[in-house]
């Protein structure tokens, strides 16, 4: 049996490597402290709503502050990358869910939404990705330059944050393989059953 668990780690691990997204590779250095807060970012949850994970939906709105912004300060913005952030309360005790001033280090913002060219004000549907777990969170919207690096940002207010309501804490790979490791175990206990009787049997 101690087999079998060895198997089943192995196998998790496995299937976890594959949900794990590097946090933007592209954005090694730049600071946030150091981007000009120029986006105006609207989530249309209610703040404190409930979302459930793989079925409902949000709809995000961005553009530019023409107030933040000089005339003509997004002539280098040439794409807009929105993320979904965990909200400072669940960060709490998260090491591995923790904001960083450096992009490249940061962990609160590591489900990307969408990334398009950045054409002023956009909108975007997004449905809640079933791998996002429980927890509260907020919208961030990275404006970038050719390169890629982020150059800007805005986010929805800290007092606008909703809840999430993951898929039961169990992804949908977790449950095939639990389903065929189960289905193994049921056979094998079959095999043994045969092979008990069979020795009574003599
Ligand atoms: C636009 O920018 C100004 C100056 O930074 C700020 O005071 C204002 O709250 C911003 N407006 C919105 C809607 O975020």
């Amino acid at each position: 049996m101690a087999r079998f668990r060895v198997v089943f780690c192995v196998l998790l691990l496995a299937l976890g490597a594959r949900h794990v997204t590097p946090a933007a590779a592209a954005a090694a250095g730049v600071r946030l402290s150091a981007l000009a807060k120029t986006l105006v970012v609207e989530a249309s949850p209610r703040a404190g709503q409930v979302l459930h994970a793989g079925e409902d939906t949000i709809t995000l709105t961005w553009s530019l502050n023409a107030t933040a912004a000089a005339a003509g300060a997004d002539a280098g913005y040439k794409a807009v990358k929105v993320t979904l952030c965990y909200a400072p309360a669940s960060q709490e005790g998260r090491g591995w869910r923790k904001s960083h001033d450096d992009l490249s280090k940061d962990k609160a913002c590591q489900f990307k939404i969408v990334q398009q060219p950045y054409a002023g004000a956009g909108k975007f549907e997004y449905r809640v990705a079933r791998d996002v777990p429980t927890a509260s969170y907020y919208v961030r919207a990275y404006a970038l330059d050719a390169s890629g690096a982020q150059v800007a940002y805005g986010e929805t207010a800290p007092e606008d944050c909703f809840a999430v309501a993951g898929v039961t804490g169990v992804t949908a790979s977790i449950e095939v393989a639990a389903g065929v490791l189960s289905a193994f175990s049921v056979a094998a206990l079959a095999v043994f059953f045969v092979l008990e009787n069979r020795k009574k049997n003599k």
